[in-house]
């Protein structure tokens, strides 16, 4: 038997458990047909595969301390005015295994059975040795117990509060925790509500580039591992020989990559659903930045190829996208938008100026985005009486999540083709509040801040807010779609000149149905096609006539 997740049969599905008998905890064998949740690749680009299709991860991440049944009441409201279709939520070491040996899934019971009346999939994030490179997660038998689980030692021998990758006794520890967690949700997650976990939360250390406890100096000492050789084509030798400047850099995500990638193994041999790793960034994608100003030894910018080859176990790595600046954004995604590495934004900024990102994202084929820290339990100091987060933080992301979600499945089919592209508004005046796609032989140019008639010229919305999204259907034909923003299609030549065809809008139903609802023309069309806030889909017929 197969339980499918939609909204149609979220109910149907609670039905049938209850009348077999079933609760989420005897999950095993109900649905042993339905594929696990992978990703695949194929002519460097890739697709989240779930229930066997392409599957777009529009999702949300809660509060760090929103993972408890007390605060789950105030997730949903959250989540369901967001339209999202995924939630991410941490698991906690220190909540699982609070005694060591003694583990209590309880809480994860609760939120798979909410989730799943809330017809929405889940990611998990696992909080286990590292939490933004702190033991702080940790239960208290780890992170208070310094012998039988050291911290990092500074170069003055004093000791570091971040865990060392080099204990064998906490990376035990650590997976045993984990595997323990992985096993639970094999047993009563058969329908693959938890489609991704994520391994460790922005690992590695503030302040100090690598671990120097006496391990660690023997292993700095010695030969560079041959599979970071390969990667780097550089010749053998020690750390420093090999690598120079970034030989301390290269060699902590070296040691804490290895330790993820075998805390994800040994959770994939339970259960094999993706797995990736989230990164902590440096300032910015242009500049040099000293490694202990950044998390070193996570999965940043600076050493994407050391854990690619360190961790191949790990189907992405992710970047928390937290710089609202144009380039830099782009900047990032470009680092992370590799053939051998899908685009999958776990965090990114909540402020009201990181939602047009959503549209940047999808264009490029990212597999997921989300934002982090949409509950009602968020801190706002705006709001000090009633902390509920209202239209200003939530509709700018909604209005996009609502969109996407009838078409969540078709978007990432399409973007698995290389039939997508989309962009976000620019905050850098030298723009002028534009921005260009190529798309086969058309180039559509994105402006921003116009009047939807007339020809004055883009002066930006009141804050950059605005996106583009455009998906090649067919020959000629496109699905198009934006917030706060005007199209124009232009010939990539001089050599014909286009008129539209046909613009029709619509939207898709629930079975993937276009559904007509009008046809623009005249005004609607004569000045580019000008998409407001309200939600607005369009197929679009370009044709040509000659020049003469
Ligand atoms: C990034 C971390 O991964 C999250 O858990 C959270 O601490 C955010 N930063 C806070 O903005």
């Amino acid at each position: 038997m197969k339980i499918h997740h939609s909204r149609r049969t979220a109910l149907a599905a609670t039905v049938l458990l209850t009348l077999s008998g079933m609760g989420s905890s005897m999950g095993s064998g109900i649905a042993a047909d339905t594929p696990l949740p992978r990703i695949v690749s194929r002519d460097g680009r890739h697709a989240l595969m779930v229930d066997g299709a392409p599957f777009l991860m529009m999702g949300a991440q809660v509060n760090n301390s929103s993972a408890w049944p007390s605060a789950l009441p105030a997730v949903w409201p959250a989540m369901d005015a967001l339209h999202v279709n995924t939630v991410e939520v941490p698991i906690a070491w220190e909540q699982i295994e609070p005694v060591e040996g003694q583990f209590d899934f309880s809480f994860l019971d609760l939120l798979l059975d909410q989730a799943r009346a809330h017809d929405v999939r889940l990611v998990l994030a696992w909080f286990g040795t590292w939490k933004n490179t702190s033991p702080q997660y940790a239960p208290a038998w780890v992170k208070l117990d310094n012998r039988r689980f050291p911290r990092m030692v500074k170069p003055d021998g004093t000791l570091h509060y971040a865990l060392s990758p080099h204990a064998d006794t906490t990376l035990a520890a650590d997976r045993k925790a984990f595997v323990a967690l992985v096993d639970h949700l094999k047993r009563v997650d058969a329908q693959n509500s938890v489609i991704m976990i994520q391994v460790e939360n922005e690992p590695g250390s503030y302040g100090l580039a690598r671990d120097h406890s006496t391990k660690a100096k023997a292993l700095f000492d010695g030969p560079v591992p041959a599979a970071l050789l390969k990667q780097t084509g550089k010749a053998a030798g020690t750390w420093a020989q090999a690598f120079g400047r970034d030989a301390d850099l290269y060699f902590h995500a070296w040691h804490v990559a290895r330790y993820v990638d075998a805390v994800a193994t040994a959770g994939k041999a339970v259960k094999s659903i993706p797995m990736y790793a989230n990164a902590a960034l440096t300032g910015d994608p242009f500049t040099y930045q000293e490694p202990s100003t950044y998390a070193s030894g996570g999965p940043a910018n600076t050493v994407i190829s050391v854990w690619k080859a360190a961790a191949p176990h790990l189907d992405a790595l992710a970047p928390d996208l937290y710089n609202p600046d144009h380039k830099a954004y782009l900047g990032f995604l470009n680092l992370y938008d590799r053939a051998d590495n899908p685009l999958l934004i776990v965090e990114t900024g909540h402020a009201r100026e990181y939602a047009r990102y959503f549209y940047e994202a999808v264009g490029r084929g990212a597999i997921g985005w989300a934002p982090f820290g949409f509950d009602h339990l968020r801190f706002l100091p705006s709001l000090p009486v009633t902390p509920k987060l209202g239209d200003t933080e939530i509709a700018p992301f909604a209005a996009n999540f609502a969109l996407f979600r009838p078409i969540d499945r078709l978007w990432a089919k399409l973007a698995w083709q290389g039939k997508t592209w989309g962009c976000a508004e620019p905050n850098d005046p030298a723009d002028k509040h534009q921005q260009v796609m190529q798309i086969g032989k058309y180039v559509a140019t994105a402006s921003f801040g116009r009047p939807d008639f007339g020809n004055a010229p883009p002066k930006g919305n009141e804050y950059p807010s605005g996106g583009v999204a455009i998906a090649e259907l067919g020959p000629d034909e496109f699905l198009v779609t934006g917030f706060r923003a005007r199209i124009d299609f232009a010939p990539q030549g001089d050599d014909a000149n286009l008129i539209f065809d046909r613009v029709e809008q619509g939207h898709y139903d629930e079975a993937g149905r276009w559904i007509f609802e009008r046809i623009w023309n005249g005004d609607q069309v004569d000045w580019g096609l000008n998409f407001t806030a309200a939600p607005q889909m369009l197929r679009v017929k370009i044709a040509s006539y000659p020049k003469r």
